[in-house]
């Protein structure tokens, strides 16, 4: 059979996985796409480190891999302009196309998905979501029978990594993170890891897939894990709850909620026993009901599994197809969600302040499941007395009616900071 000729894009963390287990496994690869997958060439703008690229050509030129000679380009160099041109030339040209960039199919994941199509050729991206955690295929083929309901993920190994250090060892965030670092999982800009972009990122092509809608990455609420306080992990903890970065996207009769940010979920629950930089999808449909799909989110092997799944795919032909005519489904501010809230309020420690509050969310048709009141004061500095934090966890309740109650709640005198809210989801199978 005639081999699929591979050109790679970039030489960095997953490129050399990519490289290295296209040769560790080539015969097992070969069996079961069919036809050798023969690596030609790699293309790096930086000059080639010291990786053995098992007889590929070596090239500085990224130019170089659109041609005849390359049936499917490989695109690993991350960024986004550079990277969004180097694959829309590749299927222009005719060329199949697998990527790991999630940024690129976020922002512009219609019109590539649609030139793939006209173009009637491959476009991968398992790798793009989750790293080694075939969740695209599960979305795009096993799953694929459903009405899918809710999906709802860990997606940024940084994040979860920062939490989980913060809540078991009690670490710092800024430690944390400088951990995280350490071992190569996070973003180039650690912003798009706590800042919630690169889970946003993420989430945008989930919903695409899990709800055969458009790539609406402007419309996702975008919320980092750069305000969780050791206090509020505490307080969590106590109620029996985890905070974890979520990304959720769900279907409603208003329209899709699609929102990214810190979440209570329940201690029992198995998203709150995805640990350290791993990964885990929560997808609920009609028929399978709920499903979870768990690994590691990066690293260059886990990364090279997904990505080399898709070169299968493409070397048995024509497997990576999506539907037509994705729908522009409605996206709801967040204004418009629904979900339970966790609220810490510093408060004077007087009499009738939690009545006070309590009363407020009640004229709001807010209703309080649990509370925890310190009986231990503390001091909050010069002249304003000693407080005591009031955490309280509601019933579901409209965004914008929470929000309106704690503007309330803020303006009592007796309440002395910044409330603090945090959504909760409950997501058990
Ligand atoms: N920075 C990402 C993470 C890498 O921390 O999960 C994988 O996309």
């Amino acid at each position: 059979m005639e081999p699929l000729k591979i050109g790679v894009a970039g030489l960095g963390t997953v490129a050399g996985g990519v490289v290295a287990l296209l040769q560790r496994n080539a015969e097992t690869l070969a069996r079961k796409a069919g036809r050798p997958l023969a690596l030609v060439r790699v293309a790096s703008r930086s000059p080639k480190r010291g990786i053995d690229l098992g007889g590929a050509a070596f090239t500085t030129d990224l130019d170089a891999l659109h041609g005849p000679d390359i049936d499917v380009v490989v695109e690993l160099i991350g960024g986004e302009q550079r990277a969004a041109q180097l694959v829309r030339r590749a299927l222009q040209g005719g060329q199949a196309v697998v990527t790991a960039n999630k940024a690129i199919l976020a922002r512009y994941g219609d019109e590539l998905l649609s030139l793939a199509r006209a173009q009637g050729v491959g476009l991968g991206f398992e790798a793009a979501v989750a790293g080694g955690v075939p969740i695209i295929g599960a979305l795009r083929q096993g799953l694929a029978a459903n009405r899918v309901l809710t999906v709802a993920g860990i997606v940024n190994g940084t994040s979860n990594y920062i939490l989980t250090a913060m809540a078991e060892q009690g670490a710092a965030f800024a430690e944390a993170l400088a951990q995280a670092q350490a071992q190569g999982f996070a973003e180039a800009d650690p912003a798009y890891d706590v800042e919630g972009i690169d889970a946003a990122h993420k989430l945008t092509i989930l919903a695409a897939l899990a709800f055969d809608m458009s790539f609406q990455f402007d419309k996702v609420y975008t919320e980092g894990i750069s305000r969780i306080t050791e206090e509020d992990l505490d307080y969590a903890k106590e109620l029996g709850y985890r905070i974890k970065h979520l990304a959720i996207a769900r279907r409603t009769e208003q329209g899709v909620e699609a929102r990214v940010h810190p979440t209570l979920v329940p201690q029992r629950s198995l998203l709150a026993g995805v640990g350290g930089v791993m990964n885990a999808v929560w997808v609920e449909g009609d028929a399978v009901g709920a499903t979870l799909h768990y690994g590691a989110g990066a690293g260059a092997m886990p990364t090279a599994s997904a990505v080399v799944s898709d070169l299968i795919a493409i070397a048995r032909g024509g497997a990576l197809d999506y539907p037509v005519g994705r729908r522009p489904h409605k996206v709801l501010s967040i204004e418009q969600a629904t979900c339970a809230y966790y609220v810490r309020i510093p408060s004077l420690d007087a009499p009738g302040v939690f009545a006070e509050v309590a009363a407020t969310l009640g004229r709001h048709g807010i209703s309080i499941e649990g509370a925890i009141q310190r009986h231990r004061a503390v001091r909050s500095g010069a002249g304003s007395g000693s407080w005591v934090p009031i955490v309280i966890l509601t019933a579901s309740v409209r965004e914008q009616t929470m929000t309106s109650a704690l503007a309330q709640v803020q303006r009592m005198p007796q309440v002395v900071g910044g409330i603090a809210s945090i959504r909760v989801e409950h997501l058990m199978g």
